[in-house]
């Protein structure tokens, strides 16, 4: 089956077709420069640039696979959640596309869809069937969600774990912007840190009060701020003199991976999974990767990372959920076609 898959929650205008499982062409276009002065996303910009991009962004998904538009089976796009003025644009073109062709629509949750992209096989190959073993735990870790969940497949997420305040990605972009780097700061810290010493400042690992399996990253960057400007420092104050960034980088990446594989490992030892999945944009991020599969490994059990063009934002993943959903008889609903943009997650 041909599905075309649309992605449009934040700041990626994405289209990808994928057959059989198999991603064909996966186009996406950032928007990241023209959000960086702004040291984040602005909504009403991302929403204007979605419309301008998303038909090139389509012919260009086309002409990679070699696939013309009158070959298309299925059509999906994400509706929650995101930026809701976003998530329309993508939403209202991909339904137009569907009912001009008279084809089925189906309409995509984003944190089921980064999931899901764990069981994709690199872009061109075709998915083994038997690699990956249901029900997983799946550590999800983004810009706008961080979150522990058990995954038996389309329609089966259930949440074990999140966050009481900022995302990984959040604290990673915000921290990044406490030691002066660009926007988004995931990348911006990972290379700083690898001329740091991880060991250099010991930064908490919070754990919110009768909630061992959650997260809470709020209080470790206002120590990060307190550690490189001075107590109860304002952000804008200078950095103190001789601090190192790349040790500071180092150190803070250090505890967030450290308290997001803890948690993890521990809820999929609590489970009896067997697999543990790494997915979201920050699951690109090398040293999460390696304590993952150090720690997960040493506590019996098999590491899935998801492969980095799946990681950050994409709509193979989007497809690739979609097409799978059909075929556990799940969709298309008849609500598809008209369920409005969300910014809330249908995975509780
Ligand atoms: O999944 P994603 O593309 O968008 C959301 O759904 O939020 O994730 C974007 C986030 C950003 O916060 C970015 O800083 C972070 O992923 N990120 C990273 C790395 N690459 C991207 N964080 C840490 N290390 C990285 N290498
Ligand atoms: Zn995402």
């Amino acid at each position: 089956m041909l599905v075309l898959g649309v992605e449009s929650s934040c700041d990626e205008t994405a289209v990808a077709l994928v057959e059989d499982g198999v991603v064909l062409a996966n186009a996406i276009r950032s928007q990241v420069e023209r959000h960086r002065p702004f040291g984040g996303v602005v909504p009403d910009l991302a929403a204007r640039m979605h419309a301008e991009a998303i038909g090139a962004v389509a012919a260009e998904a086309f002409a990679r696979a070699a696939r013309r538009p009158e070959e298309v089976e299925l059509v999906a796009a994400t509706r929650s959640p995101g930026l809701v003025n976003c998530l329309v644009v993508g939403l209202s073109w991909a339904r137009a596309f569907a009912v001009a062709r008279g084809l089925p629509f189906v309409a995509v949750d984003h944190l089921e869809a980064h999931v899901h992209a764990c069981l994709l096989a690199a872009p061109g190959s075709p998915p083994d069937p038997d690699a990956v073993e249901l029900p997983l735990v799946a550590l999800l870790v983004s810009g706008g969600h961080t979150g522990v969940y058990a995954y038996g497949g389309p329609g089966r997420m259930r949440r074990l774990a999140r966050t009481v305040d900022d995302a990984a990605g959040e604290a990673f972009d915000k921290v990044a912007a406490l030691l002066g780097l660009p926007y988004p700061g995931g990348p911006e810290i990972e290379n700083a840190a690898a001329a740091g010493d991880p060991t250099a400042f010991a930064f908490p690992r919070a754990r919110p009060k009768g909630r061992p399996l959650d997260f809470s990253f709020s209080g470790l960057k206002t120590n990060v701020l307190y550690t490189t400007r001075g107590q109860n420092a304002r952000r804008d104050a200078p950095l103190k003199e001789g601090i190192s960034v790349a040790d500071v980088a180092a150190s803070f990446q250090e505890a967030v991976c450290d308290v997001l594989v803890g948690n993890a490992v521990r809820a999929a030892l609590e489970e009896g999974v067997a697999t543990l999945a790494l997915c979201g944009g920050v699951a690109r991020n090398a040293r999460l990767r390696e304590m993952a599969s150090e720690r997960g490994g040493e506590a019996g059990l098999e590491v899935l990372l998801c492969h980095p063009a799946y990681c950050t934002d994409n709509a193979a993943m989007v497809a690739a959920l979609a097409e799978a959903r059909v075929r556990a008889g799940l969709a298309p609903r008849p609500a598809d076609l008209s369920l409005p943009a969300s910014s809330r997650s249908e995975a509780s």
